[in-house]
């Protein structure tokens, strides 16, 4: 039975893909002289990197014309336009993990930008769905694929979440340090973890991985200088150890439900997702050590 269990806050972008995501989200990645991804983790100053997008590019079926832009600004650096339609040039190895391919460049300018910026040679370049696809680790979901974003097309998490992770930590930390493209209220902390379907107006989403927490996270996004939190308070109460204590031990974190879509059938719907709506639980399981991790 539906089971209304939160609402809906906050959102990537409003169309959904429903294979690869929001619209817009992760289809853009800045890379080295060899077409490696750059991210965070190696690069904190990404951090301090902030986009925006014309208002009407989140409404469905909106396409973009000669004068649509992405605009990326940063710290002491000129604003950078990035025209939304496509690049004509393409980038031949591009890799992100486990992925290489082929990817539209983002030209000339793009690329001195980053490079003045990181200091190192870089380039932009965006997913060309026309001809790649990077499948989903069948492992944990089979028949999804997803642009640039690290493992799955949707990270679920939850405000109680973060309040009673805040409840423990000296300085509080923002939403912003774990990057979900869902952001739900009106649950119990850490509900997310038992997810495994849950529907948000006309799509299914399924809870198919915990999400494990690399070293972003305890980069101040306002800085973009790391510090020991939140990952040691995480340490001691989100950790495998103490969620998954007979499973097999990798020293992992976790915050968030990794997830993918599957939109249902009903017909003459807008393909999207706004903020209020409700978030029905279809199923779940009953502890976060049974939750697929
Ligand atoms: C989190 O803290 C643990 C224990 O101090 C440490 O072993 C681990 O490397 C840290 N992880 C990150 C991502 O900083």
């Amino acid at each position: 039975m539906a089971n209304l269990q939160a609402w809906l806050i906050y959102f990537l972008c409003s169309s959904v893909d429903a294979c690869t995501g929001f619209r817009w989200d992760r289809q853009w990645l800045v890379v080295n002289q060899r077409g490696r991804a750059y991210t965070q983790r190696v690069e904190p100053k990404l951090a301090l990197v902030e986009v925006n997008l014309p208002a009407e590019a989140f409404s469905e079926g909106w396409e973009p014309t000669k004068t649509s832009y992405l605009e990326i600004k940063a710290p002491g650096m000129d604003l950078l336009k990035i025209s939304l339609c496509k690049p004509p040039k393409v980038s031949d190895g591009v890799s992100v993990w486990e992925w290489s391919g082929s990817a539209l460049d983002e030209g000339d300018e793009a690329s001195k930008w980053f490079t003045n910026y990181l200091g190192k040679p870089s380039r932009m370049v965006r997913f060309n769905a026309a001809s790649e696809t990077r499948p989903v680790d069948p492992v944990y979901a089979q028949g999804y694929s997803i642009m640039f974003s690290d493992m799955f097309p949707f990270m679920l998490a939850s405000q109680g979440s973060l309040d009673e992770l805040n409840k423990l930590l000296k300085e509080p930390v923002p939403m912003n340090r774990f990057r979900p493209n869902i952001l739900v209220d009106g649950c119990e902390p850490f509900s997310e973890d038992l997810w495994t379907e849950i529907k948000i107006s006309q799509f299914s989403f399924q809870g198919v991985r915990l999400c494990s927490r690399c070293k972003v996270p305890t980069i101040n996004q306002e800085t973009a200088i790391a510090g020991p939190e939140p990952n040691e308070t995480l340490m001691k109460y989100r950790s495998d150890k103490v969620l998954r204590p007979d499973k097999k031990q990798q020293g992992k974190i976790y915050f968030g439900q990794n997830m993918v879509c599957k939109e249902s059938l009903t017909e003459g719907k807008a393909k999207v997702v706004k903020v209020g709506d409700p978030i029905f639980v279809l199923q779940k399981v009953s502890t976060a050590a049974e939750a697929v991790a």
